[in-house]
Parts: C-alpha cells; sequence; structure tokens
C-alpha cells in the first residue's frame, strides 16, 4: 500500500491559504489530509464562527481547493468540553477529530494543554475515551504527541492509554517536549511504541528531503509519515515522493508564490463575508508570503536573494513585480 503523507498542523504556518496552496502544488497523489492549526478549548462550547475561521474549509465539504481532506485538531484538558467541541465540529462537517498532546508553548502548557498532559497518561485516556464517544463511529479520532514531556519514561504509556481509548491512530512527533526542536528527532523511539501498540502509527519530525524521509521510515518502522516545516520549505518534497515528480524550478515556484500572493490580496481587498470571514490586513498577508520566502531560501538561491529585496518593502504590486523579475535571474 502506497504510503500515507500528511501536512502537518502548524499554528501561523498552515493556515487555510498555506493548506490551499501546498495541496495545490502535491494534486494528483499528493497529501492524504491536513491538520488545522489547534483551536484552544477552555472553558465553553465555541461559536461556528471560530471553527470556519480555523477552517473555512467546512463551507466546502472540509476539503481544500485541490480536494485534500482537512482535519480539525483541537487542544484542551477538560475531557468533557473537548467531547462536547468535538461533536459540534462534525456537526459542522469536520471528517475526523484530531487532539493536540504535544504543543510545548508555556502560555498553553501552563493552562494543561498540549504536552503538559504527556504527563498524565489517565487524562490523555479520558480525553480520548470522550471524545470517541461523542462523535459518530465514522468519524475517526486521532491524537498527536511527543516522545514525553521532560524524558520519555511515559511514552510508552501514553501510547497505550490514546490505544486503549480507542483511538484511530496515533502520531508521534520523535521529540520530548524538553527537545524543543533539537535535531535530532529520535525515530527509532517510534519503532519501541510501534512494538508496544498496534493502532496505526504515523511518523513525525526533520523530513524535509527524500534522503531524511527514507532514514526516518527504515529507523521508525513506520509505514505514514507526517510533514510540517519540511512541506512549506520544499513544497515539491510529497509530488517527488508519490508521483515522481521532479524538482519544482523556480519559474514554476515563482507561479505558485503569484497564486498564494494573490488569494490572500483578494481576501484583503475583497472579503467573502460569510460565516468564515477572517479580518485580513495588507501588511499581514505579506507578511506571511515573507515567512514562506525565508523558508523557501534554504532550498532555492533564488528565493534567498529576493528575499533581501523585498524584506522591507511593503507594496504589494511592487513585491509582486520583484517576483516576477526574478524569473530573469539564473
Ligand atoms: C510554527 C509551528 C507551529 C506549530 N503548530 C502546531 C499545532 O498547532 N498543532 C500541532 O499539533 N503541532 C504544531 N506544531 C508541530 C508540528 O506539527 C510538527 O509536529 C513539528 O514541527 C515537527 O515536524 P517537522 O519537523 O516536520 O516540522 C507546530 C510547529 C511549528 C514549527
Amino acid at each position: 500500500m502506497m504510503m500515507k503523507i500528511i501536512l502537518a498542523p502548524m499554528e501561523g504556518l498552515t493556515d487555510v491559504y498555506m493548506r490551499d496552496i501546498l495541496t495545490a502544488i502535491a494534486s494528483g497523489h499528493g497529501y492524504d489530509w491536513c491538520v488545522t492549526e489547534f483551536i484552544r478549548i477552555t472553558q465553553h462550547l465555541l461559536p461556528s464562527k471560530i471553527f470556519y475561521q480555523y477552517c473555512p474549509e467546512l463551507l466546502h465539504n472540509s476539503q481544500t481547493a485541490a480536494g485534500t481532506p482537512v482535519h480539525i485538531q483541537l487542544l484542551g484538558s477538560d475531557p468533557q468540553l473537548l467531547a462536547e467541541n468535538a461533536q459540534f465540529a462534525v456537526e459542522l462537517g469536520a471528517p475526523a477529530i484530531d487532539l493536540n498532546f504535544g504543543c510545548p508553548a508555556k502560555s498553553v502548557n501552563q493552562h494543561r494543554g498540549g504536552a503538559v498532559l504527556l504527563q498524565e497518561p489517565e487524562t490523555l485516556h479520558q480525553i480520548v475515551v470522550a471524545v470517541r464517544k461523542a462523535v459518530p463511529r465514522h468519524i475517526p479520532v486521532s491524537a498527536k504527541m511527543r516522545l514525553g514531556y521532560n524524558d520519555r519514561s511515559l511514552m510508552l504509556d501514553n501510547a497505550s492509554a490514546i490505544e486503549s481509548a480507542g483511538a484511530s491512530w496515533l502520531t508521534v512527533h520523535a521529540r520530548t517536549k524538553a527537545d524543543g526542536y533539537r535535531p535530532p528527532a529520535h525515530w527509532h523511539e517510534l519503532a519501541n511504541i510501534r512494538q508496544t501498540v498496534s493502532l496505526p502509527v504515523i511518523a513525525n519530525g526533520d523530513v524535509d528531503s527524500l534522503s531524511s524521509l527514507a532514514a526516518c521510515v527504515q529507523q521508525s518502522q513506520c509505514q505514514d509519515v507526517m510533514i510540517g516545516r519540511g512541506a512549506v520549505s520544499r513544497p515539491d518534497l510529497v509530488g517527488m515522493i508519490k508521483n515522481r515528480q521532479a524538482e519544482l524550478t523556480w519559474p514554476q515556484l515563482v507561479q505558485w508564490q503569484l497564486k498564494f500572493l494573490e488569494n490572500m490580496h483578494q481576501a484583503v481587498v475583497n472579503p467573502v463575508v460569510n460565516e468564515a470571514y477572517v479580518k485580513s490586513t495588507e501588511k499581514g498577508a505579506l507578511g506571511r508570503y515573507k515567512q514562506w520566502l525565508a523558508m523557501l531560501s534554504q532550498a532555492w538561491p533564488q528565493a534567498q536573494f529576493l528575499f533581501e529585496k523585498v524584506k522591507r518593502e511593503s507594496s504589494y504590486p511592487v513585491i509582486v513585480s520583484l517576483l516576477i523579475e526574478s524569473t530573469q535571474l539564473v
């Protein structure tokens, strides 16, 4: 069976515009699904407006324009509250619910959300049980965790707690919260998790090339992989993995960047006022583009060159013309 590749949830990075462009670039056998940025559940049932803002795709059959499904990720610590919100997200059209047990942010952990819960396998279990019970059988409920909080001592307990609660699969970012994002990712630990549980385990962490993918699969013994930062800095990676496509040339990549800019620009000048209405500003949109351009610099020298030119530029038409001009550079 073909390996599954999933586009990772990344707050402030894989939003609706980035999901749209990355799944379009990867069309054909591209991403099997995407996951939204985490939606924090703290005190009450969120209004539909919030779900639509995080996931405007809910209004389009919960798929990106390229037809890739988008799963909703929730973050919180109260099983009942998470269950109610999960049920509502499914009523709004979510095809699957993912639960975040990996976020390392202080502000989130202080409120007992994200990776801090990896110290309490029983809480993970209760959350997954409650959410599983609240949504219809055919809707998958999955979890995403790190190897642990300070260390890996509860790694297998956490995986077992999630499995015995009825999760459909488990994604593991191969680091503890204490590891932050420091290389290396400890892929071999996923092989240990796989020996303990029998639910599907999706490997995650530091896959950004064909060679790191091969090493990850070999060491983790996982069949399926989630890609985060590498998906943004190498938007052609999934096509190379799944469709044996060639690397994107700079002029090809420029066309996608123009589309990304245009999509965000349209949302600023001509906002569609519906339930998914997200107020965007030109400055915000250009900031997001520059963030992507900086990440593209790792693989495309032209991006680095262009970034130097646009980093202080605040005019949309000027940035567009610099981008077009850059295709003349060798
Ligand atoms: C900017 C940023 C935001 C992130 N936001 C989320 C999030 O909202 N939910 C989540 O489960 N993981 C989040 N992550 C973690 C990623 O999904 C992923 O586990 C991590 O980046 C490792 O994978 P990678 O090396 O392929 O990027 C975030 C990571 C980054 C870099």
